[in-house]
C-alpha cells in the first residue's frame, strides 16, 4: 500500500474529501496514541502552528515543532535526509515552506505521511477549514457561490479545488497578471462546478454567498510590497463591494489580515464576517486530515 500525503487539495477523491470533512466534525479517534507528529516551519505561523499541534494532542498524539532555520533544509543537510530521518520517529510529518518542490520532495522519500502546511502553491488545511466553516454557516456544498477577490495565491487555489471538487461554484475578481491563467482556469473547470473570472471585482461578486480574500503581499513576497499594494488598490472587500453580492452574503479570510488593505475594518469585523469561526475551524479541519491520514497509513480504525 503506497503511503498517502496531503499537498494538495486534489491528492484526495471528491468521496474522500467529504470523508476528510466528515472527520473533522467527528469526535477525535486516539490514532495517534504513543505517536509523534514532526511540524516544521520554514515561515512564521500562529493559526496552523497551534491547531496542529492540539489536533495531534486530542488524538493522543505530541507534537514535536522545529523552525526550518534550525532543521536547515538543504543547508544543514539535504531535505531528504531530513525527511527520512523525521519518518523514522513520528508517523506523519507536516511542513510550511517557501517552495511546494519541497514537500514534494519530502513526499518522494518518505515512509510515513506527508501534510502541505502551507506552500507558495497551496494551503489545503485551509481550503478543509473553509468548507467545514462555509458548510456550517452557508449551506451545502453545492449551494455555495465563492467568489475571490485578489491575488490568486496558495489559498486561493486549495479554496478553489475544494469548493469546484464538492459541485460548488467559483468566481475570481483578480487584476491581470495576478488572476488564474487560462490554462489554470481550464483546470479547475474539470474538477467540476462552474468557474468565471472578471478583473471587475463588483462583477465577480454579483451572485455569490461567499466573499474571500487573502494578503495582497504573502509570506516571501515582501519584495513585491510597494508594486502590489499600487496593483491590488482597487480590490478591497469593503461594504460597497459586499453590498454587489447576494443578499445575506458572508465575508471569509483565511488571516492574518490588514484592515485598510485587502478588506475594510467594517466588513472584517462586521456581522457578515466568518473570521473567528473560519479560523477556530483550523483546529477542526487538521483532526479531519491526521484522522484520515492515520485511516490510510495502516495505524487508525479503518485501515
Ligand atoms: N491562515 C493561516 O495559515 O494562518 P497562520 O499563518 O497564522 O498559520
Ligand atoms: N497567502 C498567505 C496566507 C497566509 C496564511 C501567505 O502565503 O502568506
Amino acid at each position: 500500500m503506497s503511503t498517502r500525503h496531503l499537498l494538495d487539495i486534489t491528492d484526495l477523491t471528491p468521496g474522500e474529501l467529504r470523508h476528510v470533512l466528515a472527520l473533522s466534525v467527528a469526535p477525535p479517534p486516539r490514532s495517534l496514541e504513543g505517536l509523534g507528529v514532526a511540524l516544521v516551519f520554514e515561515k512564521p505561523s500562529n493559526r496552523t502552528r497551534h491547531s496542529m499541534e492540539m489536533a495531534v494532542v486530542q488524538m493522543g498524539g505530541h507534537p514535536v515543532y522545529t523552525r526550518g532555520e534550525e532543521v536547515g533544509l538543504d543547508t544543514r543537510e539535504s531535505v531528504e535526509d531530513v525527511t527520512r530521518i523525521l519518518a523514522g520517529y513520528h508517523a506523519v510529518i507536516a511542513a510550511r515552506v517557501f517552495s511546494h518542490a519541497t514537500v514534494e520532495r519530502m513526499a518522494a522519500c518518505s515512509s510515513v505521511p506527508v501534510v502541505n502546511m502551507l506552500s507558495d502553491r497551496s494551503h489545503p488545511l485551509q481550503a478543509l477549514a473553509d468548507m467545514v466553516t462555509m458548510r456550517q454557516h452557508v449551506g451545502a456544498p453545492d449551494e455555495l457561490s465563492v467568489a475571490w477577490v485578489g491575488d490568486y495565491n496558495n489559498v486561493a487555489r486549495s479554496l478553489a479545488e475544494a469548493v469546484l471538487m464538492l459541485g460548488g461554484a467559483m468566481s475570481f475578481g483578480c487584476p491581470a497578471g495576478y488572476a488564474p491563467a487560462a490554462d489554470e482556469i481550464d483546470r479547475l473547470s474539470a474538477l467540476g462546478g462552474p468557474v468565471r473570472s472578471s478583473a471587475d471585482p463588483v462583477a465577480a461578486v454579483a451572485g455569490a454567498n461567499v466573499v474571500h480574500t487573502d494578503t495582497w503581499v504573502s509570506m516571501g513576497q515582501e519584495a513585491e510590497s510597494a508594486e502590489r499594494r499600487k496593483v491590488f488598490a482597487g480590490y478591497i472587500v469593503d461594504e460597497k463591494l459586499m453590498a454587489s453580492a447576494a443578499p445575506g452574503a458572508r465575508f471569509m479570510h483565511c488571516m492574518p489580515a490588514h484592515r485598510g488593505d485587502e478588506v475594510s475594518a467594517e466588513v472584517f469585523d462586521g456581522a457578515r464576517s466568518l473570521v473567528i469561526e473560519q479560523g477556530h475551524h483550523r483546529l477542526t479541519a487538521a483532526r479531519g486530515a491526521l484522522s484520515f491520514l492515520m485511516e490510510k497509513s495502516g495505524k487508525g480504525p479503518q485501515s
